[in-house]
């Protein structure tokens, strides 16, 4: 099968990296959490006081983007790509909520965006690849040849999200995650830059009531579809 790219874009903890997993990991694709990359700049500046709650320095990490290396090393035990920033492996440290709050600030940056969004098309250059976060059909890979937009309610993904992080020791509240989730969502559409929208050519999967196997079930009819 000729390779296709694969763009997964849609609200925060609609499922897309459960889906962009279980499609690589099918189809022997790449997978790439563009999510991680937006986290990893944000650690990095939470990191040297560029930002806070109260706070962003934008034009001091604007002069320090230069120094922040970001790469994908795959571990085979848990079936994924974690993320390095500056050759350190912060995939859990980009997970905590603490992130969450500030990274949507940091998206926001053009010169973010776009240093971003030239490291994810370069990993796409050969196809064969399921990329997911907000602009990836629209942006990154407008051309892509599948284009999924994952929607679900807002008191749905909040509480996924609670579980994950509950499961993960962190100690927060389900009022607290649906804010967040809330909040995000609302920069994440307005925002000037590239803001979070469904590209005309993609197909809205409402994951809301499906399980995860009837989501992954229904794409790859739509992936067959396509070859046929
Ligand atoms: O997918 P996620 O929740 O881990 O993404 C974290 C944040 O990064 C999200 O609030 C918006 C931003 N983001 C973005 O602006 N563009 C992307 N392609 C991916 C994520």
């Amino acid at each position: 099968m000729t390779p296709i790219t694969i763009a997964i874009d849609g609200f925060s903890s609609t499922g897309k990296s459960t889906l962009a997993k279980q499609l690589a990991k099918y189809l022997g694709y790449v997978y790439v959490d563009t999510g991680a990359m937006y986290r990893a700049v944000t650690l990095f500046a939470m990191q040297n006081g560029l930002v806070s709650e109260t706070h962003l320095d934008q034009l001091g990490l604007i002069k320090n983007l230069p120094s922040i290396k970001l790469h994908f090393v795959y571990n085979s035990a848990l079936g994924f790509a974690e993320m390095f920033l500056n050759n350190v492996n912060v995939e859990n440290e980009i997970r905590t909520i603490d992130v969450s709050r500030l990274v949507s600030k940091i998206a926001e940056i053009s010169e973010v965006r776009s240093k971003l969004v030239e490291q994810q098309q370069q990993m796409g250059l050969k196809k064969a690849i399921v990329m997911d976060g907000r602009d990836i059909g629209t942006v990154v890979f407008p051309d892509a040849e599948l284009k999924l937009f994952m929607t679900a309610s807002p008191h749905t993904r909040a509480m996924r999200r609670y579980d994950e992080l509950i499961e993960k020791g962190q100690k927060v509240t389900y009022e607290e995650v649906l804010q967040n989730v809330q909040e995000r969502d609302y920069i994440d559409t307005h925002r000037e830059d590239s803001p979070l929208v469904k590209a005309t050519d993609a197909i809205e999967i409402d994951n809301s009531t499906l399980t995860k196997e009837e989501q992954f079930a229904l794409v790859l009819d739509l992936i067959d579809k396509f070859y046929n």
